[in-house]
């Protein structure tokens, strides 16, 4: 079940950050997003427990995807493939023209997943991540509205 995330999920969440991410968003960050910014929209995926998360920003006619996460021991069951296409259905529900996001250049398996899902590397951003240095790409996928 994928539902809305709550502040009560923030202490499983930063396991997960840290468990998953190199330099992890803190508590105060999803803080933030939750209580304060009209833009941010963050869900969890929900089985006897936490094993994934997502994060999207809705700007006008654009969304990014700004976190994507699946529990270690969980992956390679779709969740993944499950909150991208999360992402997908509220990008259609809000009529947005085109998502963004970025990714280490090195994550072939998020990238494959984004590719899968019709989006295409648009861009590199150098030196766009710190530990370790990294590039970011920059990946877009454009939706013509009626
Ligand atoms: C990226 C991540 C979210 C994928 O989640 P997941 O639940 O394992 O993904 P799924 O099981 O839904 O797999 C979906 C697709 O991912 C890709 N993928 C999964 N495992 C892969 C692997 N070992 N190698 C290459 N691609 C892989 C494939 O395209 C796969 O589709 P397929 O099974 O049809 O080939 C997860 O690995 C993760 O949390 N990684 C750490 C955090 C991270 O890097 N987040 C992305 C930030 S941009």
């Amino acid at each position: 079940m994928i539902r809305k995330m709550t502040l009560e999920d923030l202490p499983k969440i930063m396991i997960l950050e840290k468990e998953l991410f190199s330099s992890p968003w803190s508590e105060e960050n999803y803080r933030f997003e939750i209580l304060e910014n009209p833009y941010a929209h963050y869900v969890v995926e929900e089985e006897q427990g936490i094993r994934g998360y997502l994060g999207l920003w809705l700007n006008e006619d654009a969304l990014q995807i700004t976190t994507l996460g699946v529990a270690s021991n969980h992956q390679g069951n779709g969740l993944g493939q499950s909150l991208v296409k999360y992402s997908l259905e509220y990008a259609l529900e809000n009529k947005v023209e085109v998502m963004t996001l970025e990714v280490r250049i090195s994550n072939t398996k998020a990238i494959h997943l984004y590719e899968k899902n019709g989006f295409i590397k648009a861009a590199v951003r150098k030196q766009y991540y710190s530990h370790p240095d990294e590039d970011a790409i920059l990946m877009m996928k454009t939706f013509e509205q009626m």
